[in-house]
């Protein structure tokens, strides 16, 4: 390959400089500085799973014969979270998987949306199944506000307001007519065709009491066995936390909660 004029130009500039000033331009990252500024950053870099092509441990084999990510024998749309939080992406493709390969039947659904990010990855690696997407599309709801039972300031602030469906179809294109965008309060939102439906999967990740309350309340009873609730913010929003332990203390559920970021907690029917 060629190299342009400007291009040799450019390197001969940036060793002439380095020579003068060795401090300016970096040395290559290596696995130790990355490290160290991701704490700086409050992060400690995170291992990929073993299935992970792009995994050091990654083992071919293994893969052919289990499936790694997809199902054997299928491929799937793989997706992340753009937040980053590669915990969390890889928790929701295993989770959709187990209840493909269990053949769990049911919808998925999610309740809190936003500008459709996570709502991106469930539909992506899972399109064959409808998804309803309920949200307000404009933000936290005053009277699920003036519900919390702990108020913690980012629990007063947080709005979400910066969406509308238009945003969050363009997020989840190329999409196909099993996302279906339910529009309001939930669980005022809730129309006939949902509530008659029977779910495999369902995310909550409303942040606040009320809608998680309301949305296992709604969720639970038709959620088919070997399906999954998973409650986003866990271990990090107090109104999240509270729905679930006051739902586990009426309600035969196992509980399972993991470490992505926010601490999601993943509630499984037997
Ligand atoms: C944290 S955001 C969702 C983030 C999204 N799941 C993601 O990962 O990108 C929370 C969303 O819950 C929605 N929400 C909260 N309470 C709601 C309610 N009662 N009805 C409908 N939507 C609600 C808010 O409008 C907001 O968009």
């Amino acid at each position: 390959m060629k190299t342009s004029l400007a291009f040799r130009a450019r390197h001969l500039f940036k060793k002439i400089i380095k020579y003068f000033c060795p401090g300016i331009f970096p040395d290559r990252a290596t696995f130790e500085s990355v490290a160290q500024s991701a704490s700086a950053f409050g992060c400690e870099l995170q291992y990929m799973m073993d299935i992970n092509s792009t995994s050091h441990w990654h083992s071919a084999e293994f893969v052919a014969r289990f499936g790694g990510y997809s199902p054997p024998g299928e491929e799937r749309t793989l997706g992340r979270i753009r937040a980053g939080d590669r915990v969390r992406s890889d928790m929701l493709m295993l989770l959709l998987r187990q209840i493909i390969v269990r053949q769990v039947p049911g919808a998925l659904a999610e309740l809190g949306v936003h500008r459709g990010d996570s709502a991106r990855l469930l539909h992506h690696y899972c399109p064959e199944r409808k998804f309803y997407l309920f949200d307000t599309f404009a933000g936290f709801a005053k009277s699920d506000f003036a519900k919390e039972s702990l108020k913690m300031g980012f629990n007063e602030e947080q709005q979400f307001t910066d969406t509308n469906v238009r945003v969050v179809l363009e997020t989840i294109a190329p999409r196909n007519a099993h996302a279906i965008p339910i529009v309001g309060w939930f669980p005022a939102s809730v129309t006939p065709e949902v509530a008659a439906e029977t779910f495999a999967f369902v995310h909550l990740d409303a942040d606040l009491e009320a809608p998680t309350a309301a949305g296992l309340d709604f969720f639970w009873p038709r959620l088919s066995p070997g399906g999954f609730i998973v409650v986003h913010d866990y271990n990090s929003w107090p109104g999240a936390r509270l729905a679930v332990d006051r739902f586990l203390t009426q309600n035969r559920a196992a509980a399972v909660p993991m470490s992505d970021k926010s601490g999601s907690i993943v509630l499984a029917k037997i």
